[in-house]
């Protein structure tokens, strides 16, 4: 089945990031600090790279704190700046700013020293559908700014929103046309970046516990009680046995199989399996600066 993830507003959306780069300072691009890797689209990076780049690796209360900070360790390793943020508390944008000064210290000099004093810095917001940019820009500013719209793939136009000495260009969410691997594309569903209707449910919870039962098999057989030996059933008996579990049986004794699979994947997303961070960083990558990564992801 042809997998329809990229509808023509997206193609909008990039034709409309590469007319208005021209008019910003830098890009801020917000990640899924589960899978950071993923979620980082390669489109907006070519579309982008001229100008200077931060990530914010969001919802990193979900994700697994260790592995968060060896991800912070890994981009500044690779020289880009980046933050770990919990965009649903508000005021955790401050650290944000810090980070846009810092990287843009040199222009924001430049201007001082013309006299262009109180001249706003222009960043745009980008990211993947569903990664917490609306929820971003309403932490950043304290108020709520963005309109939040909760199902990836709704379109929204451009927007400017000032905060402080700071103009944000707010991008709707964009995929990209084709994914590297198909883990990358299970990835992105498991997160809900890509529209559930489109996607076979029992397929992705399947995918998401072989995912899953490799890297936290102790969250799994805790959140479900179960005994390690399912760990070696292959997924989908893996998912009868959940479903066995927790009753969802239709007539006959059967397990209704579907049903068992939204509630996996619901509880995934809802974090119910505990934090976990789904993508690791290359080790090599990351030891020399793992040093100085300290108190940056929250715990
Ligand atoms: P978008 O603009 O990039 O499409 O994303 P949006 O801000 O609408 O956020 C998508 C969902 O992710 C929302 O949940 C939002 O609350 C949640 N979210 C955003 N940032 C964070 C974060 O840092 N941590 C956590 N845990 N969640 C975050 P929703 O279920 O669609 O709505 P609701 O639960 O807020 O009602």
């Amino acid at each position: 089945r042809q997998i329809q993830w990229f509808p023509g507003h997206m193609t909008k959306t990039l034709r409309l990031m590469e007319k208005e780069i021209r008019n910003v300072d830098c890009v801020l691009q917000i990640l899924d600090a589960r899978i950071p890797l993923s979620s980082l689209n390669p489109e907006i990076e070519r579309i982008t790279a001229g100008k200077p780049h931060l990530y914010v690796l969001n919802k990193s209360d979900l994700a697994d704190p260790e592995i968060t900070k060896q991800w912070l360790a890994y981009f500044k390793s690779a020289g880009a700046g980046c933050i770990a943020m919990d965009s649903k508390q508000r005021g955790r944008a401050t650290a944000t700013k810090g980070l846009i000064e810092k990287e843009l210290s040199a222009l924001m000099e430049r201007r001082r020293s013309r006299g262009m004093v109180g001249a706003a810095i222009r960043v745009m917001i980008v990211g993947i559908p569903n990664v917490g940019k609306s929820t971003f820009i309403n932490s950043f500013a304290g108020t709520t700014r963005a309109k939040a719209a909760n199902k990836p793939g709704v379109t929204r136009g451009k927007q400017w929103i000032s905060v402080d000495s700071f103009d944000l260009m707010d991008m709707p969410g964009v995929l990209w046309k084709k994914f590297d691997s198909l883990e990358t594309a299970s990835n992105l569903a498991f997160i809900g970046s890509i529209r559930d209707d489109i996607l076979d449910i029992e397929e992705l919870a399947c995918g998401l516990l072989s995912s899953v039962r490799g890297i936290y098999p102790q969250q799994l057989l805790a959140r479900y009680k179960l005994d390690a030996e399912a760990l070696t059933l292959p997924p989908y008996d893996l998912l009868q046995a959940i479903g066995a579990k927790r009753g969802m049986l239709i007539s006959g004794g059967e397990v209704d199989t579907e049903r068992a699979a939204k509630m996996l994947v619901g509880e995934f997303r809802a974090s119910k399996w505990g934090r976990l961070s789904l993508e690791r960083p290359p080790r090599r990558a990351i030891q020399e600066d793992m040093e100085e990564v300290t108190d940056d992801a929250p715990q």
